[in-house]
């Protein structure tokens, strides 16, 4: 297995699938179109529900895409991990009512095996199946040759793919060992355990039911194939890196951050997150204004907003104390425009839009973050674990401070 960069294992899967008879489509945008149940697309399937549930047509019954995602229940954590990011790309290949497992799972494991391909040493690689799937098991089992013993069966928690509403089903992943260096230890530990040693890179869902949304299941009219394999986590693994920020795209996004605040990257843990919260957040906003998203007070812009105001805040945490975004969205543009040429033709939208949050922003942030600071002093002084609902509403109704970001910053002082 080589050393392969981000933008050429796309391409490679892309080309994998479209030897198969897949048809390849760009991404779709991060904005949902007729699908209310989501703000922002979160998975390669998501803009397809229609196409799994047979209501729309697709192009081919066979398609593979690497799909723009945004997740943010974690955006509080971005940062203080290496793990979490908001921004990520998930190839898939995917079925509508045509091939099915027995395809699937052969195609998965010759893309990471096959010397032509990833050549991926076949003993670093754990499939898991749904614990009452025997037809998966047996194909990794006798017709791929994978010992029983290394085929861990994971109940609904772990390998049942939903998410809200629609198409869904059992699914079966494949683990990548990264060694026991990054393990428990604990006798049990396989994939599905907490720790860090196996982490999940693939994930083929046989989408045959739709949730109802009522507690209910009905069957799909027709089987399909859903699986998602996040690229960046596929990239550290053919990178031998830790985290995506070590992935060679964002880390050169990350070297600019360094480059402009001055500091390095691995010598302050404070510092660290601040870079890698940067870093996350300019990438997801850099996508999500050139598909559209303006920054505002509700719904998906607001999520953009909080994203621009905690990169501009971090920004500041690490010493910069001038315009500096558009600076990092440049080389985010460079590193990414190959595969999405929308981000070279929009990019001047793209600068004017975060350089004008920027500037909106710094106009409130140094006189609240003043007031804040006093207060939150004043809070640890004398020993409490609150500041008053009355100071955080008047710095938002008086100085524009936003109150998530309060929030954010006392719990730093766990307050
Ligand atoms: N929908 C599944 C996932 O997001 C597989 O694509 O993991």
């Amino acid at each position: 297995m080589k050393w392969t960069s981000l933008n050429e294992l796309r391409e490679k899967y892309l080309s994998f699938f479209e030897s198969k008879g897949h048809l390849r489509l760009p991404s779709f945008s991060l904005v949902p179109m007729n699908d209310k149940s989501l703000l922002l697309i979160n998975s390669g399937m998501a803009p397809m529900k229609k196409f799994f549930t047979g209501e729309v047509e697709p192009p081919r019954h066979r398609v593979t895409t690497c799909q723009k995602c945004i997740r943010t229940p974690d955006l509080e954590r971005v940062g203080h991990t290496a793990r979490h990011g908001t921004f990520f790309e998930m190839l898939g290949n995917f079925s509508f009512g045509d091939y099915f497992k027995k395809e699937a799972i052969p195609w998965a494991w010759e893309f990471l095996t096959s010397p032509e391909w990833l050549d991926i040493p076949p003993e670093k690689l754990w499939p898991s199946v749904y614990v009452d799937d025997e037809e998966a098991f047996d194909l990794w089992h006798n017709v791929i040759g994978i010992p029983a013993e290394r085929i861990t069966k994971l109940g609904k928690e772990d390998n049942f793919w939903e998410h809200g509403t629609g198409p869904c089903g059992p699914c079966s992943e494949i683990y990548f060992d990264r060694g026991e260096k990054y393990g428990c230890g604990k006798p049990g530990c396989r994939p599905g355990c907490d720790c860090d040693r196996f982490m999940e890179i693939w994930n083929n869902v046989f989408s045959q039911f739709n949730n109802m949304g009522d507690g209910t299941y009905t069957e799909l009219k027709q089987k399909n194939i859903d699986t998602g394999m996040g690229l960046e986590r596929l990239a550290c693994v053919m990178q031998n890196v830790d985290n995506m920020f070590e992935v060679d795209t964002i880390r050169r996004v990350l070297d600019k951050v360094c480059e402009i605040s001055g500091k390095t990257y691995g010598e302050n843990k404070d510092n660290d997150i601040s870079i890698r919260v940067v870093t996350d957040h300019v990438r997801s906003a850099m996508f999500m204004i050139s598909d559209g998203v303006i920054p505002s007070n509700e719904g998906r812009g607001y999520v953009l907003r909080r994203i621009i105001r905690r990169a501009c805040r971090h920004g500041k945490l690490l010493g910069i104390n001038h315009a500096f975004l558009v600076d990092v969205v440049n080389v985010a543009i460079a590193e990414s425009e190959g595969a999405y040429p929308e981000l070279r033709e929009r990019g001047d939208y793209i600068r004017k839009v975060l350089s004008m949050e920027e500037e909106r922003f710094d106009a409130t942030i140094d006189a609240g973050l003043n007031i804040l600071s006093n207060l939150i002093r004043g809070a640890v002084k004398e020993h409490a674990d609150v500041i008053s609902g009355e100071e955080v509403f008047k710095l938002y109704d008086t100085y524009g401070f936003p109150i998530d970001l309060t929030r954010e910053i006392a719990e730093e002082s766990h307050l």
